[in-house]
């Protein structure tokens, strides 16, 4: 059964390029085809692809053909990686999956769509079920599965915790997004240098809505959206990847820091999302000191899967507030994407 056939669209961008390194030597895995638009088809990866990574570009990568994004170029690929703009996406994937391949989207193009699951294995591994119902619904024979937009991540998988302890009730975040999420080449340098940007298209709203239909329930084909209350704020800082997200959250009950930080350093994943190649190991880790999370320091923990929090403490008007950091082109994108495939292969959706 393995290695499984796959392809990224969108190869040669920020997500893109994470898929490329994230893959190499993946169980079960293997890159069959690389597609982006269509300046770069026709090129090689490495003459179309200006790689922003510290690891080399993988030597398989570097003479692969970029191909169009079209489900008849790359017919020996099941799953899809896909990394596109929204824009494209809304048209690109519907496509594949009609073709009957397995696309996995981090656009949020149809994020929002009832039948789409919005997958954080962590926190509702078993909303990949889903795919059954939008397979009656649409008559594909693939399916399109979402991951969150980068910010939602790391503060989800914190509130999901929270949730099953104590209940939640309200949240009020504050972001400081890294720049590799807005891709490359991103936020021009004269806009970002010694500046805060406190402004994100689209962000707020984005972070306002995804983390309710992660912490909703699946009954019956749908998802029951959480009732908690949000409000976000979103900003760009000049950090190049790790998205930091400052959080009060109002809880059920009152609940003191050390209570808060034995729940979410002891939170273990569904049983479902246990164990795979990509899972985060551990899937929280508490930091003590009183300046951690830092960017710089911490993005890389469990690989860039695993979510860090800090600053456990009360909060005078919420329950607690804290600090949340997590990866945005690995959890956030690439090893989330990467991590929602091998749940839907072990549950048999393929
Ligand atoms: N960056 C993050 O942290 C992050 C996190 C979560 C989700 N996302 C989402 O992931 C997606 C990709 O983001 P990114 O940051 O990687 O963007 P990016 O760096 O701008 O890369 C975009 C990719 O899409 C390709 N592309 C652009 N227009 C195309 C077209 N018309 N047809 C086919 N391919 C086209 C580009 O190919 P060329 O090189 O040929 O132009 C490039 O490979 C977006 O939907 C974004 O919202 C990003």
């Amino acid at each position: 059964m393995y290695p499984i056939p796959v392809a990224i669209l969108g190869a040669t961008g920020a997500v893109g390029q994470r898929f490329v390194s994230l893959l190499e030597q993946h169980p079960m895995f293997q890159v069959a085809a690389l597609a982006a638009s269509d300046r770069s088809e026709g090129k090689t990866y490495a003459e179309a692809c200006r790689w922003i990574l510290s690891d080399p570009m993988p030597a398989w990568a570097r003479e692969m053909t970029l191909l169009p994004c079209h489900p008849q170029a790359m017919p020996e690929a099941k799953i899809v990686f896909s990394a596109l703009p929204s824009e494209q996406a809304k048209i690109v994937e519907p496509a594949f999956a009609a073709a009957g391949f397995a696309v996995f989207s981090n656009a949020s193009a149809f994020r929002r769509e009832p039948d789409v699951p919005l997958l954080l294995p962590e926190v509702n591994a078993d909303h990949v079920h889903l795919v059954r119902h939008q397979r009656l619904v649409r008559g594909w024979s693939g399916c399109i599965v979402t991951n969150p937009n980068c910010t939602s991540s790391g503060l989800t998988v914190a509130l999901k915790a929270l949730d099953n302890a104590f209940g939640l009730k309200r949240v009020f975040a504050v972001s400081l997004q890294a720049l590799s999420g807005a891709g490359y080449p991103g936020v021009p340098s004269l806009d970002i240098l010694d500046n805060v940007i406190p402004y994100i298209n689209g962000e707020e709203e984005k972070v306002e809505w995804e983390p309710r239909k992660m912490l909703g329930q699946l009954k019956d084909g749908s998802i029951q959206v959480s009732t908690a209350a949000f409000s976000a704020h979103t900003n760009r800082v000049a950090v190049s990847d790790g998205h930091t997200v400052c959080a009060s959250v109002e809880l059920n009950e009152p609940v003191t820091p050390a209570q808060a930080a034995h729940v979410l350093s002891a939170y273990q994943a569904p049983e479902a999302a246990r164990g795979l190649p990509s899972a985060p190991d551990p899937v929280i880790v508490v930091r003590e000191e009183s300046d951690r999370p830092q960017p710089r320091l911490d993005r890389f923990t469990g690989k860039g899967m695993t979510t860090v929090i800090g600053r456990v403490r009360p909060d005078p008007l919420f329950t607690l507030k804290f600090v949340v950091l997590s990866h945005n082109t690995i959890r956030g994108a690439a090893g989330g994407s990467i991590y929602n495939a091998e749940v839907l292969v072990r549950e048999r959706l393929l």
